[in-house]
Order: C-alpha cells, then structure tokens, then sequence
C-alpha cells in the first residue's frame, strides 16, 4: 500500500550524500512539518497565472481569485463537517496563529480559567497564560491526559472555567485522547472546547458537530505545513457567535463596513478576523490538500499510520539501550498517532539526531519538541533540576538541555524505512558512529570533517 501512497508525494526519491556514500533520504520528522502533495503544487502551478487580489477587484482574475479563496473556505469547512450558519473558518498563517487569535477574541478575564493539559505544545499554553488563568491537567502513569483529574478540576474551578484547550494529538507521544468525551464534560461544566487539531488533520477524520450535539467541539486550529501544504496557510474553525463580538486584536484593510474620521462600523466574520491580504495561494494549497487526503482516504492513512506504529514499537523493542517514551505497547498503535519519541542510552539526543542525518540519511528531531513541561516530566525532571537547566541556558549551554528523539510517520513511510531507522539505532546503541563536535550555545552537532555545501542543491 505504502509504494502506492508514495506517488501523492514530491521528492521521495532524493539520495542525499552521507558519510562513506549516497543514502536514499529518509523522512521521519512528519509531527514538524510533511512534504507537499504533488497535487498541491500542480494545483499552485495550475493557479498562479490566474492569481490576482480578492474580494475588492473586478477583473477576471480578481473575482477568479475571490471565488477560489471562498471556495476552499468551504472545503475546509466541509473537511470539518463545519455547518456555515454556526461556524466561521478563519485563515491564517498556522495553527500558533489561530490558537493566539482565539485567545484574542474570547472575552476572558485574567481570573477566568482556561484549563489545558500537560502535554500542550507551547502555542496552546502560552497564550493562555498572557489573557487568563491557566490550570493543567495531569497526566496519566502513560503520559495521556488524566481523565479523573480532568473531572476533579471542573469540579474544583466550576464556572470559573471558560475554555478547555487540549490537542488532538501530542507531538510528542502521539497520545490521542477522545476529544469528545473531553467537549461533552466541558460542556456540562459550562465550558467551550477548543482542540488542537494541527497533529490529526492529517492522520485522522475531524468532525466538528453541530452546536446542539453536547459533544460538539467549539473550535479547531489546523496548519497546513503539517497536512502536505507548506504554503503558510492554517485555519481555525470555531462558533460563528463568538467573533461576531467585540473587536479584532489586528485592525486594518479589509476588517471593516465603513470607515469615517469618527467611525468604525467592523465587517462580520471571517473578513474582521483576517486583516490585510490573504495569503490566496495558501489557502487553494490547503484546500487542494484536503481534497487529496479526502480521495486517499483519512481511515486508510489512519490504518496505514496505526501499521507503521505498531512495528515500529516492536522494533525499537528490540533495540539495546532504547528507551520508548508514551503509550509504548505496540497493539495499542491504533489508540494513537504514529509520532514516537525515544532515547538511546547516555547519547545526547542532538547527537543522535545529527548521526542519523549524516550517516544514514534519515530526518528526525531531537529536543523538546515545543512541549517542554511534557517532555521533562516524562523525562522525570524535577523542579531542581529545571532550574538548574535554567542557570545552564543563562551561561549559553544548550547542549546541556535535555530531551528526546521523535520520530512520527506521514502516509507514505515505509517499513523499508524503519528497518534502516533500526539498524542505524543499533549501531548509535554500540558506539559505532563518527567523531563529531558540538556548538555549546545552540546544542548541535556536525561532524568533525564536516564539508557540507547545501548550495549544491537549491540555490535562489
Ligand atoms: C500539537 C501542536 N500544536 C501546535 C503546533 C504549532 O503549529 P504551527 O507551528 O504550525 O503553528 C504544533 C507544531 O508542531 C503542534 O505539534
């Protein structure tokens, strides 16, 4: 199946220079950002000698143009199963983006609760600390958000609770909770729900729900440059009723109705939530995007993702030294997404990484992955110890921050693939790799022969 995927996707035929050789270029850093879709730059391509501006010109290719950027307004809503009439889809850059605008456009207090996991990616925890109260759920004995703490702090903070924010999917373990289950308890406590979303689009079907469904989710963050459409577009999908109050947190061009020295009458929703020029050709990317996912098919990538998973945690098993972080039994791949973060013995995780990169080929990446709370407490770091990694970022040492390596599958990766991804562990495992020197102040390593000229492949 994965050979017949693999055609949706540009440039997987790469052979990329390693130590001692040419290597075919392994991908395995899909949680960061996929590869575009073939149809997505044909659909660019196809566009871009009809682009011109939206929504206030009236040659052919302005309302050519209009009328491609509202249609794929529509795709990405029906994507969500979004019914227009209680549902806005709002583009922007990415799913930071939108998660900061909501933050904006919510009437929230600095008393107000906005509960969120443990495990959220910093662009679902630190807005929320800028604009109200941010209390966190714990996490269960796996590294999942823990439902009884869940039901304990909406009991503990009531109507204090405005939001609960919590991803789809973790970027880190790939932790996918029942999202539903989360709205329904949300909504009984008076809550609105946001999730996510920027780790499932492109893993697993989104169904939004009408707003009488108690189970409905009130708002989705999306990023394109995750869903096969690296062309600066996202999206977020929420309750047409809240942006139709209050103020735009950016004013300008195209946000209003009428304008006077004394007056500012703002437009409806989407056009007050998206100032300025739209990214055009980014949403046709996206939606095109969401088409080609639509046609393979988001169950069939979902069970093809869950097969990846599933061996690749029975490998790893194997492995001497590997440690797996996460909900770590392999039967359980289909419970989760196919993001897996380990770690090898003693190695520093940059190191493994850079090994990886120079001597096999194979992108993945190390670090804390923009979740660092999740990341130390899976790591078992205690709060002395934070702050001493604090002290040792203060004197420029980056190498000295712990963390983890991740791996995380897109649609066309290959049990091909994770066999190299093994061996190559295994070699990291008994010390076999090259010397390599390490940048203290921004934790990297290259090798120490290191000749590289990137130029030789892409040059503007
Ligand atoms: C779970 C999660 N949320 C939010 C983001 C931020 O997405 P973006 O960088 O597209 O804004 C990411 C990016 O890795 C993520 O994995």
């Amino acid at each position: 199946m994965a050979t017949n995927l693999r055609k949706y996707i540009v440039g997987l035929d790469a052979s990329v220079p390693v130590r001692g050789g040419m290597r075919p270029y392994i991908n395995l850093d899909n949680a960061a950002s996929t590869p575009p879709f073939r149809s997505v730059l044909e659909a660019v391509d196809h566009f871009s000698p009809w682009y011109s501006s939206v929504h206030r010109g009236n040659g052919l290719k302005s309302r050519l143009s209009t009328e491609a950027y509202e249609e794929a307004r529509q795709i990405v809503a029906a994507f969500v199963s979004a019914n227009s009439d209680e549902r806005v889809v709002i583009f922007g850059k990415n799913t930071t983006e939108a998660i900061n605008k909501l933050s904006y456009r919510l009437p929230l207090k600095k008393t107000d609760i906005v509960l969120i996991s443990h495990l959220e990616h910093h662009s679902n925890d630190l807005p929320w600390r800028a604009r109200a109260t941010v209390k966190r759920i714990g996490l269960t004995p796996e590294g999942g958000i823990d439902r009884a703490d869940f039901v304990a702090l909406l009991d503990k903070y009531g109507g204090r609770i405005k939001l609960v924010a919590i991803s789809g999917a973790s970027n880190v373990t790939g932790h996918i909770p029942d999202i539903h289950w989360f709205a329904r308890k949300a909504h009984e406590a008076g809550a609105q729900i946001l999730v996510d979303c920027a780790q499932l689009a492109a893993h697993r079907p989104i169904r939004i729900g009408s707003l009488e469904d108690p189970e409905h989710l009130d708002y989705i963050a999306i990023s394109g440059h995750k869903m096969y459409a690296p062309f600066g577009t996202g999206a977020l999908i929420g309750r047409r009723d809240t942006f139709m109050r209050s103020e735009p947190e950016y004013r300008g061009g195209g946000t209003v109705n009428l304008v006077t020295p004394t007056i500012v009458d703002w437009a409806a929703s989407p056009d007050i939530d998206e100032a300025g020029s739209p990214n055009v050709i980014g949403a046709v990317a996206l939606a095109r995007a969401i088409k080609t996912l639509e046609q393979i098919g988001l169950n069939t990538i979902a069970e093809h993702e869950a097969a990846l998973t599933r061996y690749a945690l029975t490998k790893l098993k194997e492995v001497p030294n590997v440690t797996v972080y996460g909900e770590i039994e392999p039967s359980y791949a289909t419970g989760r997404s196919g993001v897996i973060p380990f770690t090898v013995g003693n190695v520093p995780p940059h190191l493994v990484a850079a090994i990886l990169g120079f001597e096999w080929g194979i992108g993945v990446r190390s670090g804390c992955f923009c979740a660092q709370p999740y990341v130390m407490s899976l790591l078992g770091i205690d709060r002395q110890t934070q702050y001493r990694i604090r002290y040792n970022l203060l004197h420029r040492r980056r190498d000295l921050m712990p963390g983890m390596v991740r791996i995380s599958f897109g649609l066309y990766n290959t049990r091909e693939e994770i066999n190299v991804l093994i061996k190559a562990l295994a070699a990291i495992s008994e010390g076999k790799y090259g010397g390599y020197a390490v940048d203290r102040a921004n934790g990297s390593y290259t090798p120490i022969d290191d000749t590289e000229d990137l130029s030789a492949y892409f040059k503007i």
